[in-house]
C-alpha cells in the first residue's frame, strides 16, 4: 500500500474536494482506503456510502485493521478526533502503525487532513509516501508555503525517516477569470518552479455539485463537467505515475 497525504494547514483551499475525487478515481483501479482526519467530517459526508466499521479516531488508539467494504473504504471522522490533540505524542506513531497494519489489504491510501499542524497531520506525514499540497492563489496561501514545506521536512527529520515524495503545490480553486489570480499564478510559477505540480484544478461549479451529490464530476452531464473531469483525472494520472502505483 502506498499512502498519499493531501495537506495544507489552511482551510478552504480544496483539500477535501481533491481527496474525494482521488478516492473515486483510485477506487476504479485499486483497493482504496481513505482516511478522514478532519473533525469537520466533510469528506465523511461526501463519501458516506463507503464508510468502514472503524472510525478514524480508533487508528490513533492502537494499531487497528480496517476491514475493506468494497473497492473503496472510508474511515469516518468524528468529534472525538479532537481528543488526540493532547500532549501525548505516541498516537502519532500508533497512527503510522495502523496504516502499516492495513498495508496488505489495500493498494493505496489517501488521507485528508485538518487545516492545522496537529498530531493528526504529523501522523499523516509520518505515514506518507507522497504529499500533495493544494493551495489557493492568493497572498496568504502563498506566504504559507515555506511553513508547509518545513512541516514535511520537520516530521521526517524528527522521526529519522526518509522524506515523502513531494508531489507539488496544486492550485486547486484557481479562478482563471480573475486577472489578479492569473498574475499571482504567473509569479508563483516563476518563484516556485519545480515545487509547482504540473496541473491545476480550476474554480468550477461542477466540483461544488460533486460534493453535494456525492458523485465525481465525471458522472455529471454537460460540457462543463466533461472539462472538469478531464482536468482532475489528468491530475490523478500524474499522481499515479509519480507514485508508481501500478506495479
Ligand atoms: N475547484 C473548485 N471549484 C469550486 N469550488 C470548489 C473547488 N474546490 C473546492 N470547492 C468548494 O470550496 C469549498 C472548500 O473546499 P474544500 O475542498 O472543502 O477545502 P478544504 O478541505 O481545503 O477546506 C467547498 O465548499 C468546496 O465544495
Ligand atoms: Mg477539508
Amino acid at each position: 500500500m502506498k499512502t498519499l497525504v493531501v495537506m495544507n494547514e489552511k482551510g478552504g483551499v480544496g483539500k477535501t474536494n481533491i481527496v474525494a475525487h482521488a478516492a473515486w478515481f483510485f477506487a476504479e483501479r485499486f483497493r482504496t482506503l481513505v482516511v478522514d482526519l478532519d473533525q469537520q467530517a466533510n469528506l465523511t459526508t461526501t463519501l458516506g456510502a463507503h464508510l468502514a466499521a472503524v472510525e478514524t479516531v480508533d487508528l490513533f488508539a492502537e494499531a487497528t485493521a480496517v476491514p475493506p467494504r468494497g473497492p473503496l473504504t472510508v474511515t469516518r471522522s468524528t468529534r472525538e478526533l479532537l481528543g488526540v490533540e493532547g500532549v501525548d505524542r505516541r498516537c502519532i506513531e500508533v497512527f503510522r502503525d495502523s496504516l502499516r497494519l492495513n498495508g496488505p489489504a489495500y493498494d493505496v491510501c489517501v488521507v485528508d487532513t485538518p487545516p492545522a499542524l496537529t498530531n493528526r497531520t504529523f501522523g499523516a506525514l509520518l505515514a506518507a509516501d507522497a504529499v500533495l499540497a493544494p493551495i489557493g492563489i492568493n497572498d496568504y496561501s502563498i506566504q504559507g508555503i515555506a511553513e508547509l514545506l518545513r512541516a514535511i521536512k520537520g516530521v521526517s527529520s524528527h522521526y529519522k525517516r526518509p522524506e515523502p515524495l513531494f508531489l507539488g503545490l496544486l492550485p486547486s480553486i484557481f479562478d482563471r477569470k480573475s486577472r489578479r489570480e492569473r498574475e499571482l499564478f504567473e509569479s508563483l510559477a516563476e518563484q516556485a518552479g519545480k515545487l509547482l505540480f504540473p496541473g491545476v484544478v480550476a474554480k468550477r461549479d461542477a466540483y461544488a455539485k460533486a460534493a453535494s451529490d456525492s458523485e465525481p464530476v465525471w458522472h455529471q452531464k454537460g460540457s462543463a463537467a466533461r472539462e472538469a473531469a478531464a482536468e482532475i483525472r489528468g491530475v490523478f494520472e500524474t499522481v499515479e505515475k509519480r507514485m508508481r502505483l501500478r506495479a
